[in-house]
């Protein structure tokens, strides 16, 4: 194992520094203290186009952008594209102070989905009465504004919540946090005022996908990044179950089916053949076939399945040369106590 040598380089401090700017959503197995790590890699590699496959909170495929690359950011969860369409695609379009005036100003058009099916849940009624209003402004924006606004709304509410998680419906949770008493319509203009602040325009065709990756065309990119949920041992690692609530809300819930015999009225869970112990082998194995032609970077903690030793032997089949750099990592998902648990070392593959 190659343990990766964290000398202080101007050059990666100065980006890792710009990237620290991206707005923080509490995304499990975000990877947002690994990127000094992954700058340091992506750094050491001949390539000009990136897929960030799994693109989650988007901070790795901001990183690619803020390098120069022309990035591709795709996950099968709506808001997770949203937030990609907003600040990965977009290359200059903002929320102006009549945009964030306008989705503040009362209901266009009198509806109340979000009122009346979480009534008595998340939040106070002011809050979802503001993103049902919020929601009858936005609805007519054009696309990059939308969005934008979209992910800003996301980030608010994700930051009012307990642990950013809607896998509780009380303040049983209350860690203190001025934000879990800040009217959302506050927490969305604070946001919107981040989000516009990372928006820039790179100079390539940077592009957003909402695809599952195995329906997504392999050709034309010098180097993939691979962060996929990865199988734990114990627990599981349903990202529907814990962020429902910012899915429903990135689309209105249109198209989405609420499991109306929940207590959270979360929505239907998303399968993917990475969560489970019995299909993330063969899942693995296709993914790395079907990129074969590209550079693998892949991203992979030491307590999920298959282990460091498998997935190298993996890689080894489909590319000739498989590096593994090790680097600590503290999982920033969880209580203190069950984050200091979770301790892992975070290992990246480097396929070429
Ligand atoms: C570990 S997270 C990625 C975290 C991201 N690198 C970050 O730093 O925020 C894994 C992501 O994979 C997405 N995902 C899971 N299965 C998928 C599939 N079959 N196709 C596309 N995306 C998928 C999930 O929605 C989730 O956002």
């Amino acid at each position: 194992m190659e343990p990766l040598s964290f000398l202080p380089s101007p050059r990666i401090n100065r980006t890792a520094e710009r990237v620290a700017a991206f707005p923080r959503l509490r995304y499990m197995g975000s990877k947002y203290r690994m990127i000094p790590a992954l700058l340091r890699v992506f750094e050491s590699l001949p390539f000009d186009t990136a897929l960030d496959a799994f693109s989650g909170s988007g901070v790795v495929a901001y990183t690619l952008k803020v390098l120069g690359k022309q990035v591709t950011a795709n996950d099968f969860l709506h808001f997770a594209h949203t937030v990609a369409h907003a600040t990965i695609e977009n290359a200059g379009v903002r929320l102006e102070s009549d945009d964030v005036d306008e989705i503040l100003a009362d209901n266009s058009d009198g509806r109340d989905f979000i009122q009346r099916t979480f009534a008595g849940l998340y939040f106070p009624d002011a809050d979802h009465d503001f993103l049902d209003s919020a929601w009858s402004r936005l609805d007519h924006m054009a696309p990059y504004k939308r969005s934008l606004a979209l992910a800003a709304l996301c980030l608010a509410a994700a930051r009012k919540q307990p642990r950013g998680v809607f896998t509780v419906t009380d303040l049983r949770y209350d860690d203190g946090r001025r934000a879990m008493r800040t009217p959302l319509r506050d927490l969305f203009g604070l946001a919107a005022g981040e989000y516009n602040r990372v928006v820039f325009d790179n100079g390539r065709a940077n592009r957003a996908l909402c695809a599952d990756v195995f329906a997504l065309d392999p050709s034309d990119y010098d180097l993939v990044y691979f962060d996929p949920p990865y199988a734990p041992p114990k627990d599981d690692n349903d990202y529907i179950k814990r962020y429902h609530f910012l899915e429903g809300l990135s689309v209105y819930w249109r198209g989405q089916t609420i499991m109306e015999d929940t207590a959270t009225k979360k929505i239907v869970k998303r399968y993917t053949p990475f969560a489970y112990k019995h299909t993330i082998r063969a899942a693995l194995g296709e993914l790395f076939t079907r990129f074969q032609k590209s550079i693998i970077v892949l991203s992979y903690s030491s307590n999920s399945v298959p282990d460091g030793r498998e997935l190298r032997a993996m890689l080894e089949s489909v590319k000739p040369n498989v590096e593994v750099h090790a680097v600590p990592h503290l999982y920033s998902f969880g209580t203190h106590a069950a984050a200091v648990r979770r301790q892992a070392e975070e290992y990246i593959f480097v396929a070429r």
